[in-house]
């Protein structure tokens, strides 16, 4: 039989940069989706990747004294090194500079020549020679027709253009947004697009003819395809939607439509209103959900080359260096901006919830647990002889948390997810608290209650772990290697989160799965 699929896709991120906290975040999430959906059994295809033309390309190329091509490998080298250092389980890399995206995106639009949904248009109006750009009215207006910049008279020039008929889709767009009030999500993004959408859409241009850095347009080499619409063309042509019937197209095809696009706030225009109107045009399905997270940002600002207030790779390897990679993806995945508010990293906070969550909460349970089994059992894991024991029905507990985070993530809420993993371990900590096993171990009578308590808090910590494993797959393999147990890659959450995985008579080891890590210095100390 075969699975259900979900795709999952990132942005493709621009080589004029280097990667930073921004990028790695998207792409973590996504990949903690990915592995969760995995785990429940879906055939997932998980993409990610780097766009590579423009001008911006073009210019930053000529100032480092480079081709474009060679200035595009050399930086999305850098985004593919991301992927290992925060062990990232990408399906897929796409670069549109690759042979294989520049070739569907010329078909793809050819197809939309044919249709009449992209046509030859003359835009005209006062250019700014020096500066390569159009002028508004108003603003030509507002500096008497001359270039606030070299000083020379703008020009009145008519440029002609390849335009893209989006006005054509106003009604069905307003229908998409009407039938499926998911396709954009957070709900207050979903409101921004309906507010602009009202305003009406216009055709918008899709060539550019003042620089060579793109896709050629089919039959009009003058004409490189504007890199936004190149750009999101990804989605597809790394599915090979694109290629003649019978090539990649096949094997791949069953992925779309994608499940979630996930991005950041400032794209969402050309993601929940411009692609869609491109696939519309196509005849082709639409996606799911375009998930429109919010922002990292550092001291009230959002991070900027000039404000140098980046969070970049070797920041992120000083935290992963001190606290390890699973802490760096339990903060992102927990304290992240998928929300409509954006989030900021400090040493204070990043410490706090490492030590409460990780280091009090799961580290500390699983630690006592497997401690306590160790002095009382000799390591041996006792059986659950007793009945019911401080009304903690644990099969229903655990079934019910894993329901809640299985929801959860299909929402995309993978604070949820987690929070519903780390309630487990909470409820663990409570009923220990409240059958103190530690002081009925004094009195022989009580070892079969002592034994029974203890496998239901192991049993139950296992199955956090589950839930937890797709943040935190290092720390979760290594609680399950001291439990005797390594889950196979195919095995899934039903089976993984069924009461009474563990077998009583197994071995068990001490664990110590986070370190208690001493605070960090606070600035000026
Ligand atoms: N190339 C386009 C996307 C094309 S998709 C068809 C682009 N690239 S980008 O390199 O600028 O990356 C933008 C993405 O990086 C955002 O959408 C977001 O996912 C992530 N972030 C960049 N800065 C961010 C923060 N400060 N915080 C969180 N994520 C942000 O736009």
């Amino acid at each position: 039989m075969s699975r259900p699929t979900a795709y999952v896709s990132t942005p493709i991120y621009y080589v004029n940069g280097k990667p930073h906290i921004g990028h790695c975040y998207t792409t973590l999430v996504c990949d903690v989706w990915a592995r969760f959906m995995r785990r429940a059994g879906r055939d997932v295809f998980f993409l990610t990747g780097t766009d590579e033309h423009g001008a911006k390309v073009e210019k930053a190329a000529t100032e480092h004294r480079m081709t474009p091509q060679a200035w595009a490998d050399q930086n999305a080298a850098e985004f593919r090194r991301v992927l290992g250092m925060l062990d990232l389980t990408n399906d897929d890399f796409i670069r549109t500079t690759e042979p294989r995206h520049t070739r569907q995106v010329q078909t793809f639009v050819r197809r939309l020549l044919e249709k009449d949904a992209v046509y030859v248009g003359e835009f005209e109006g006062w250019y700014d020679q020096g500066q390569e750009e159009y002028y508004t009215e108003t603003k030509a207006k507002d500096c008497n027709h001359v270039s606030p910049i070299s000083g020379r008279p703008l020009v009145r020039m008519t440029e002609r253009n390849y335009y893209f008929r989006l006005s054509a889709f106003q009604k069905p767009l307003e229908d998409l947004f009407a039938s499926h009030p998911d396709f954009v999500r957070p709900e207050a993004r979903r409101n921004e697009v309906l507010g602009r959408l009202r305003e009406g859409l216009q055709d918008v241009p899709m060539s550019r003819t003042n620089f060579a850095w793109g896709i050629p347009m089919p039959d009009d080499a003058e004409h490189v395809i504007y890199v936004w619409i190149d750009a999101l063309f990804n989605y597809i042509t790394a599915l090979g939607l694109g290629e003649p019937d019978g090539a990649v197209a096949g094997a791949r095809a069953k992925y779309w439509p994608a499940q979630y696009h996930v991005i950041g706030k400032e794209i969402l225009w050309f993601h929940a209103v411009i692609w869609p109107a491109m696939l519309l045009a196509l005849d082709l399905p639409l996606p799911e959900c375009v998930y429109a997270h919010s922002y990292w940002v550092m001291g009230g600002q959002k991070m900027s080359k000039s404000l140098g207030n980046i969070i970049d790779l070797e920041e992120i390897e000083h935290y992963l260096s001190i606290y390890g990679l699973d802490a760096w993806r339990y903060y992102m995945t927990t304290q992240g901006p998928l929300g409509v508010t954006d989030s900021t990293l400090s040493p204070e906070r990043f410490h706090e919830v490492y030590t409460t969550d990780l280091v009090n909460t799961v580290g500390n349970c699983a630690s006592r647990v497997t401690a306590m089994i160790n002095k009382y059992f000799g390591g041996t894991l006792p059986a659950d002889a007793a009945g019911d024991l401080h009304d903690h029905d644990w099969p229903a507990i655990t079934r019910d948390a894993v329901a809640t985070a299985t929801e959860a993530m299909a929402a995309f809420d993978l604070a949820g997810a987690m929070d519903a993993a780390v309630g487990i371990v909470r409820r663990v900590d409570g009923f220990i608290h409240a059958t103190e096993p530690f002081k009925l171990a004094k009195d022989p009578a009580q070892m079969e209650t002592v034994g029974a308590i203890l496998y239901r808090s192991l049993e139950a910590v296992r199955i956090a772990s589950v839930l937890l494993e797709p943040t935190m797959p290092g720390r979760m393999a290594s609680l399950g290697a001291s439990l005797g147990i390594e889950p196979s890659p195919d095995a899934t959450l039903d089976t993984l989160t069924a009461w009474g995985g563990l077998t009583p008579g197994a071995t068990i080891e001490k664990t110590m799965l986070f370190p208690r890590i001493d605070a960090p210095e606070t600035a000026g100390a």
